[in-house]
């Protein structure tokens, strides 16, 4: 029997602080920003925030790289606006969320500062250093290749040796062999629970762990070395060690990015038995699209998608899945999987489809209202940092791939689910007074909360009306399940079945007509609609032809 833990039956929010909200007119979105919408949230049906980092930063990544754990970023504001914002969450029944970011630090955290400073100082080993190769040591350690492109490897003259740095330069790696750096974390961890923090969203948690042999990744043209730090050889009893110094203590949530978790190795990650993370974000059914580190989407498997989702249903209960699509680092779901001509047709599909599943939903912001990508932005227009090194390589090595680079980047760039919030038609969408920090989509004077909240039949009325549903129930809960159709291209069908009840999900992935066959051991049953994308009135509840990217769920026994 799997253990009650809050989060089970928790709807999550996740606020990208610096796009949604600016109280203060500088461009920026802050923390007053998103106390003076805490009642939107709690409107919506949330019951949880999943918080990104608003810790002091340099933002060479939008706060995924931290000078200092303990306070809050300046353009954020203040620890005590902190605090009035966690609390105003707890008096509305929302628990809060923050992201741990302890894979690597900002290379201007003190810790660094200290270390690059010489090789005897008391910090040197909180960072991973190594001497280089060649006659003068200026070839990296070895082919291991940052996330964000290019060596992972970043040589400093002061010591004359090369620091690690999966991600950014300006984002090195953190010595987990190092048990004062493991100490710190935990340290960190107790620092935020005891001010109130319900739990942490664990960033690129599974990396922590080197392979210490510093050997050459297998050859791959994007990103090498993976094998020797993805679940590395410590990480489970890295993350046990946290577990049980801090995260156990208290009546949390830990929800681990979780690169190269699979179905095969879910079990070990986060069976509650294990005493590790609680849950993860898998990256399975993002891949299979898409992934955000190369330019070229792939076209959309349903059915192999259906197949991802499948497998991560049938994981014991006492693993605990994580439902989502769209996050600071994915372009917006529409146009992913459906067309613009359909918007809230796609929108309120999908949201049918993953929140019927077992686990736990999340909503990133903007996906109430269903915000899109950018149409046509130019490559000057993108502040992402990965964004500008892909421009700024190509522009540098092979110009004439620039339009390609163009195309890939309005299709999939971290970008475009980082557009300022759109609260309404008025300059700047609601979101600043003055010009943000990256453009508004243009169009906002379409697509905002405002119009949405006008519209009895808008996706954010639809989002609420699940969320509201969910609360309590026990299908949705606790409920097997089971897919049919399972080879079909267009269509996902699955019941959750719970003592004696059940729901059944159908959902057009399609803008073409498509049919669905009621499968056999329901065709007689006594069926009651609960929940359709369109409503125009016409509706058989039998097999039927499914108009574009229609999806309903019907109760049955
Ligand atoms: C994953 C975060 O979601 C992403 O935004 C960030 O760039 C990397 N980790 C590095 O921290």
């Amino acid at each position: 029997m799997s253990k009650s833990r809050w989060y089970k039956d928790a709807v999550i929010y996740q606020i990208y602080p610096r796009s949604f909200c600016d109280s203060n007119g500088d461009g920026i979105g802050d923390i007053r920003g998103i106390i003076s919408k805490l009642d939107y949230l709690k409107d919506l049906g949330v019951t949880c925030v999943w918080l990104s980092p608003c810790y002091k930063s340099p933002n060479a990544d939008n706060g995924y790289d931290i000078s200092d754990y303990r306070d809050i970023m300046d353009e954020f504001g203040t620890l005590d606006d902190w605090q009035e914002m966690a609390d105003g969450m707890h008096e509305r029944g929302i628990k809060l969320v923050m992201d741990l970011v302890v894979n690597h630090t900002s290379d201007e955290h003190e810790w660094f500062k200290q270390s690059r400073s010489s090789k005897d100082n008391p910090y040197r080993d909180y960072y991973i250093w190594r001497k280089g190769k060649g006659k003068d040591g200026k070839t990296p350690p070895n082919n291991w290749t940052s996330r964000f492109t290019g060596s992972a490897w970043e040589y400093d003259e002061t010591t004359g040796e090369f620091y690690l740095h999966l991600f950014h330069k300006k984002q090195p790696d953190l010595n987990w062999e190092n048990p004062k750096v493991r100490q710190e974390v935990a340290d960190i961890c107790n620092y935020w629970f005891e001010k109130g923090v319900d739990g942490f969203r664990c960033d690129v948690i599974t990396y922590i762990s080197k392979d210490q042999s510093f050997a050459d990744g297998k050859f791959n043209p994007v990103v090498c070395g993976d094998e020797h730090f993805v679940i590395g050889p410590r990480y489970h009893e890295f993350i046990h060690e946290l577990n049980e110094k801090s995260w156990s203590k208290y009546d949390t949530m830990i929800v681990g990015e979780a690169q190269g978790i699979t179905i095969n190795n879910a079990f070990d990650c986060v069976d509650e038995s294990r005493e590790e993370l609680d849950c993860v974000f898998t990256f399975e059914h993002q891949t299979e699209v898409d992934s955000f580190m190369t330019t070229i989407p792939k076209p959309f498997n349903l059915k192999k998608w259906k197949e991802i989702f499948s497998s991560w249903q049938a994981l014991p209960d006492t693993c605990w899945n994580s439902l989502y699509l769209e996050n600071h680092d994915y372009p917006r779901v529409v146009p992913r999987y459906g067309k613009m001509e359909y918007r809230e047709y796609v929108d309120k599909m999908l949201a049918i489809s993953i929140n019927f599943l077992k686990g736990t939903p999340y909503i990133y912001q903007g996906q109430e209202i269903g915000m899109t990508n950018f149409e046509d932005l130019e490559p000057d227009e993108y502040r992402d940092v990965v964004s500008l090194q892909l421009r700024d390589t190509v522009k540098k090595i092979f110009p004439p791939a620039m339009p390609i680079v163009k195309w890939g980047l309005n299709k999939k760039a971290r970008d475009h689910a980082r557009a300022p919030m759109q609260w309404d038609d008025s300059e700047y969408a609601g979101f600043s007074t003055v010009e943000p920090w990256m453009p508004n989509n243009p169009n906002y004077p379409e697509i905002n909360v405002k119009k949405a909240l006008e519209d009895k039949n808008s996706v954010w009325y639809f989002y609420q009306k699940i969320n509201r549903m969910r609360i309590g129930d026990e299908i949705i809960r606790y409920g097997t399940y089971k897919q049919y159709m399972p080879e079909n291209k267009d269509i996902w069908v699955y019941e959750r079945a719970y003592k004696g009840k059940k729901y059944v999900v159908v959902a057009s992935y399609t803008d073409k007509e498509a049919v669905f066959t009621m499968p056999r051991e329901l065709r007689y049953n006594k069926c009651k609609l609960i929940l359709h994308n369109y409503n125009d009135g016409e509706f058989m509840l039998t097999s039927c032809r499914l108009k574009p990217y229609e999806a309903f769920v019907f109760e049955t026994e």
